[in-house]
């Protein structure tokens, strides 16, 4: 198949197929309706574990629905929790961790990632990380939140100190104002 530069989202899954292997762990910041959590089960295989967040019940009960079909549900713990308590899930030495931001798709919209929990997230996100773990961040401005938020990601992300991390930035540049955006920080 000849290769297609896609969404922003494809970026970040040719990312993920480098950076994690068979048996790792990994999170799922934001589970919504689960694509990005089964993606990744597929990439930690038998002997990976997933663990994945939503604060929305709705979300839990699609990825929950997906894995099982998908026959994969045994890799996952999902937490109906924000992502800002992911330490809590006693888990270190994380090789990925995924944040897709906004709302759930086809969902309420009033429900939506806020910068303030979402950096909370990040820090502790950060800890988590093994030396080389990625962290991907997909932004979505367009709304109000959303352009906040993603303001509050550049920044937040640009301070990191480049000893530590390396910090990439990706955006279709004519794709239009509200057009998704990536990061992709590795620990160094
Ligand atoms: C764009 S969707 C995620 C899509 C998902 N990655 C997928 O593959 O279907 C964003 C999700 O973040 C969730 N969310 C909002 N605030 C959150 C929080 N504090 N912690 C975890 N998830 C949160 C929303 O409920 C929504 O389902």
């Amino acid at each position: 198949m000849p290769y297609m530069l896609r969404s922003a989202r494809y970026l970040s899954h040719d990312v993920l197929k480098e950076a994690v292997q068979p048996g790792d762990t990994v999170i799922d910041a934001t589970m919504g309706n689960g694509h990005d959590t089964l993606f990744l089960c597929r990439l930690v295989g038998e002997e990976g574990k997933v663990i994945a967040f939503d604060v929305q019940e709705k979300a839990v009960e699609s990825t929950r629905q997906r894995l099982q079909e998908a026959g994969v549900l045994g890799r996952a713990t999902l937490y109906h929790r924000g992502h800002e308590h992911m330490d809590e899930a006693g888990v270190q030495e994380v090789s990925a961790i995924v944040f897709n931001l906004g709302w759930l798709p086809g969902g309420d919209k009033s429900v939506t990632t806020l910068w303030e929990t979402t950096r909370v997230a990040l820090e502790k996100a950060l800890t988590m990380l093994k030396q080389q773990g990625v962290l991907l961040l997909c932004a979505y401005p367009g709304h109000a939140e959303g352009d906040r938020e993603r303001a509050e990601v550049m920044k937040f992300l640009a301070s990191l100190p480049p000893q530590q991390y390396n910090v990439l930035h990706q955006r279709f540049l004519n794709a239009g104002p509200g057009a998704p955006e990536n990061f992709i920080i590795q620990k160094q």
